[in-house]
């Protein structure tokens, strides 16, 4: 009989489609996918990729990213109820009320927000370039930086710019505390410890660097250090164990997971394949308004 993991690879082949999956996923997911990155990276596979079909493991402004660039491919998502809490923070209107207030300001939207809100984004960033994106704002006045209030001040901190912020935030992120930072340290005084610029900036300031799931994937293959602590959502800790056997990875906190990113299983991902659902598709008016800011942002290099 074939296994799970058989059918998968098989329909996958006769469906032309390609399997990305983000850090977070579980580990028996990461092993099947094609590519595993974090978000900017997906955003690149996404709009490169050859593939008919992309099935998403991953969170549904994600898929909607995918499907926005590469409109002439199928975008399914195994579980379409995983969404991201931090980008159901704002609404448009919310969006638009904000840009009221403030009518000059340049906007920078944070990939974790919805399509129709990047329809009123000038450029988006995701925690990778986040920084570069802001510092690229030269000419402008104000810069609104929405949803995500700790991005935002470590960016801030970063660049040197006054950002008018939002108050979202990822509730995964916020659990990981300074005294989970504290307590790591104590047991685990070599390591190195690494946060995700999603958490709070008690936790940043007591970590040696603040970096991206894909820029910590580099950071530590690069490292001559041994032991690592991790200060984000723990599915980032087994890829990072298994691209580097030799090293030793300890999360901050075990309570530091994403619900919504752990909705995907491997049964989800073959039904997606089987049945070809739940496809993911933005409305043609708001995909063109909200690629303008995702391809603003990919532009830089
Ligand atoms: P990365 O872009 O670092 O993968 O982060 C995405 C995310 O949702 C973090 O919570
Ligand atoms: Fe959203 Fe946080 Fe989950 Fe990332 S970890 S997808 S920001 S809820």
């Amino acid at each position: 009989m074939q296994s799970l993991n058989e059918k998968i690879q098989k329909l996958k082949k006769d469906r032309h489609a390609v399997i990305v999956a983000h850090n977070y996923q579980m580990p028996e997911v990461q092993d099947i996918a094609d590519y595993r990155a974090d978000s900017l990276e997906l955003s690149r596979i996404a709009a490169k990729t050859d593939a008919k079909v992309i099935v998403f493991c991953g969170v549904h402004f994600m898929a909607e990213t995918a499907s926005i660039l590469s409109p002439d491919k199928t975008v399914i998502m195994p579980d379409k109820n995983a969404g991201c809490p931090m980008a159901n923070m704002i609404t448009v209107e919310d969006l638009r009320e904000l840009k009221s207030r403030h009518p000059k300001a340049a906007v920078v939207g944070y990939v974790n927000t919805s399509a129709e809100v990047k329809t009123e984004v000038d450029i988006c960033c995701t925690s990778t370039n986040a920084a570069k994106v802001v510092s690229s704002l030269k000419d402008a006045e104000e810069i609104i930086f929405i949803p995500d209030k700790y991005l935002a001040d470590f960016v801030s901190k970063k660049t040197g710019r006054m950002l008018i912020s939002w108050d979202g935030y990822c509730p995964t992120h916020v659990k990981i505390l300074p005294e989970d930072i504290i307590r790591s340290v104590r047991l685990h005084p070599k390591a190195k410890v690494i946060a995700h610029p999603e958490c709070r900036p008690e936790v940043i300031a007591l970590a040696d660097e603040a970096l991206s799931t894909g820029k910590t994937c580099e950071y530590v293959k690069k490292s001559e250090a041994k032991e690592f602590v991790i200060a984000t959502e723990v599915g980032l800790v087994y890829r990072l164990q298994k691209d580097n056997p030799e090293k030793k990875f300890y999360p901050a906190s075990e309570l530091a997971v994403c619900p919504n990113m752990k909705r995907t299983t491997l049964e989800k991902v073959l039904w997606s394949l089987e049945e070809m659902k739940d496809e993911v598709r933005v409305p043609d008016e708001i995909r063109k308004k909200a690629k303008k800011a995702i391809d603003a942002m990919l532009a830089i290099p």
